[in-house]
């Protein structure tokens, strides 16, 4: 029988934060208790909104509060690091929004802190929940793709106009939407495929003035990641200045019997490539098919089925755009996963070794673009 605990959930930052409010009211396994957010009248409006009578505007007053059981953080990327580890010891689980950190070393504290603590460590990687990822996942588990020989990973953004934090952030250091789908399809249960070694080169120029702050001058990098126990390599690549191309979040499985490739341009379907062999000729134009990428809100428990619809979350948030479309569904998925985990009913997907494994191919790979294109080790924690 499924549990009946609750466990009782703070949201802190409520950007991006907020749309997950409407999926932890609606979990039956899940007290949203508490949300955190500096300004005051916009946690305020917050608040009233979604009658959360539990508010904070000091992260470590939160931190204090004995009935939080979990945090899922959302606050801005510099923030994600130390905020993690002080909720882990303060005895809080974790959930936290990409990436886990900006360095090495964070993520080593991160793993470490996990281990000492016990909590649950989970990086909220949207892709690896998303509809597009889930079926490409089904389809190799189900032996359509034959072997995987190559997989691709693309995330192109243009972060002209945002927040302070993101102006000439070099674009590895959040690579985790590119990164996860390829290393998340090579996993399997209590196996999680880890990255070895990247090379990256940097290209392009970005404004002078963007270079400045992180002393990062690429328009584009693009790594090659190779990964542990496996003869498979795969390609990310990234851009968040300087470079026209509307979003991409994309993942490409080049397999030896089918390949999937997801979206090149917004709202048109992925494409499935089959190979022709000589008992089973297929003309050239018939290689490619575009397929309708089916939803898996029936994994998920029936109160939050809803909103793997980016509608239902809009509707429930009345908000009037949502960040990413709603990732591919990936939002009740992802607390689902978490609040799972926190309950002990499953492992968390991404743990912390292999949130850090999956942050840190980034962060390495900016490391080897700034090298020339030196291999640089990812190290094992
Ligand atoms: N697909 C994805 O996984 C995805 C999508 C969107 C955003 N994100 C991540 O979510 C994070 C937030 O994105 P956003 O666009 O909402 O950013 P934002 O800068 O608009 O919002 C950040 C929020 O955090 C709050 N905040 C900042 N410092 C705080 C502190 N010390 N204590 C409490 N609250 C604090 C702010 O008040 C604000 O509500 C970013 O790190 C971003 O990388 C991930």
């Amino acid at each position: 029988m499924a549990t009946t605990k609750k466990v009782r959930v703070a949201i802190v930052g409520l950007g991006f934060g907020a749309e997950f409010i409407p999926i932890y009211q609606a979990h039956p396994n899940a007290e949203m208790y508490a949300l955190c957010r500096r300004n005051r009248a916009e946690l305020d409006k917050c608040g009233d909104r979604y009658r959360i009578a539990k508010r904070y505007t000091d992260y470590n007053e939160l931190l204090k509060d004995p009935d939080v059981d979990a945090v899922h953080i959302n606050s801005p990327i510099p923030d994600h690091a130390p905020q993690s580890l002080a909720a882990l010891r303060a005895g809080k689980h974790v959930a936290c929004t990409v990436p886990m950190g900006t360095s090495v070393e964070e993520c080593r504290q991160l793993v470490e802190a996990q281990r000492q603590t016990g909590k649950v460590y989970m990086m909220m990687e949207t892709v690896v929940y998303s509809r597009e990822y889930l079926f490409a996942r089904e389809l190799y588990d189900k032996g359509e793709l034959g072997r995987i020989q190559f997989l691709r990973g693309s995330h192109q953004q243009d972060m002209d106009g945002w927040p302070d934090y993101w102006p000439g952030l070099p674009p590895m250091w959040y690579a985790t939407h590119c990164v996860s789908p390829c290393l998340a399809i090579l996993s399997q249960p209590g196996k999680p495929a880890h990255a070895e070694s990247v090379v990256c080169h940097g290209s392009g120029r970005i404004r002078e003035d963007l270079i400045k702050r992180y002393n990062s001058p690429f328009a584009i990098e693009t790594a090659t990641f190779k990964v542990r126990g496996s003869d498979v390599v795969a390609e990310v690549t990234r851009s968040l200045f300087d470079t026209a191309r509307q979003y991409r979040e994309s993942f490409d499985v080049t397999g030896s019997k089918k390949s999937f490739e997801w979206q090149q341009v917004e709202n048109e379907e992925p494409v499935i490539h089959t190979k022709s062999s000589a008992a089973k000729p297929i003309p050239e134009p018939e290689i490619p098919k575009r397929v309708k990428v089916p939803d898996y809100a029936r994994l998920l428990p029936e109160p939050i089925r809803r909103f793997t619809q980016p509608a239902a979350i809009q509707d429930a948030d009345h908000l009037s755009f949502l960040q990413g479309g709603g990732h591919g569904g990936s939002h009740p998925h992802l607390a689902h996963n978490f609040l799972m985990a926190v309950l002990g009913e499953q492992p968390a997907f991404p743990d912390a070794a292999t949130s850090a494994n999956w942050t840190m191919v980034g962060i390495c790979a900016h490391e080897s673009a700034m090298r020339g294109g030196a291999r640089v080790a990812i190290p094992e924690l």
